[in-house]
């Protein structure tokens, strides 16, 4: 079938969140993130994700920047940094201002020029959305940005993925879903949606049943796959 819609996981899909650690470990003050900043920000992204599955599961849901601050509090403890307040705080400003990956723009662009809706549908809340598409200067480049904030649940509830359908009033299979997390592809393509995974980092398929459509480095052939070219 036809796709008529893009849609983009928002953190590690189009923007970077390991900047963040990244960022600061070469600012003055982040020297103690000099070696460790990349375990930091794993650790940081890991407990933040365990921690949105967890308040699915138990329906304790409370927002994305609630559960960011306290992924970042587990991380900072296990490296021995929970005593930093002047980090976790510039940590914390560094994620609202993310980099966006270098592709993603012209990317965008392309996909608007084909005609094609775009849009984000993110774990994050409507305010850290926005000052991260804000900061990323793609706002113009994007029809609609979605957050779980409007049913109260995260991913991988199917209720997230129907937020789309909702919107743009098309088919699953119409919609292309893009993320740089397997599960999140996984859950996607369960849902019924066309997916393509982002693995930047070489990492093996999730093994949940649902393997992606597109397997991919970056982001730049995502033109070509909705296109039907790749
Ligand atoms: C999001 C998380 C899963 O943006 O990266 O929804």
């Amino acid at each position: 079938m036809t796709i008529t819609t893009c849609v983009f996981d928002a953190y590690g899909t189009l923007f970077d969140v390991a900047a963040a650690a990244r960022v600061a470990a070469r600012e003055p003050g982040g020297e103690k993130l000099a070696d460790t900043w990349p375990a930091v920000a794993a650790d940081w992204r890991r407990k933040q994700l365990e921690y949105t599955w967890l308040r699915a599961v138990t329906g304790e849901h409370t927002d994305f920047w609630t559960v960011t601050q306290n992924g970042l509090d587990w991380a900072l403890d296990a490296h021995g940094l929970a005593e930093d307040a002047v980090l976790r705080e510039r940590l914390l400003q560094l994620y609202w201002e993310l980099e966006s990956y270098p592709e993603v723009p012209t990317m965008l662009g392309t996909l608007k020029q084909a005609g094609l809706n775009t849009a984000i549908l993110s774990n994050g809340s409507p305010d850290m959305l926005d000052g991260a598409v804000a900061s990323a200067g793609i706002g113009d480049l994007l029809d609609e940005v979605l957050s779980v904030e409007s049913v109260g649940v995260f991913k991988p509830s199917a209720a997230v993925y129907a937020l789309v359908t909702g919107r743009f009033g098309c088919a699953r299979e119409e919609v292309l879903f893009v993320s740089s997390n397997g599960w999140d592809a996984a859950s996607a393509k369960g849902f019924g949606f066309t997916t393509a995974w982002v693995n930047r980092a070489g990492d093996p398929v999730d093994r949940l049943g649902h393997p992606p459509d597109h397997i991919l480095t970056d982001l730049a052939t995502i033109p070509d796959i909705a296109k039907g070219a790749a």
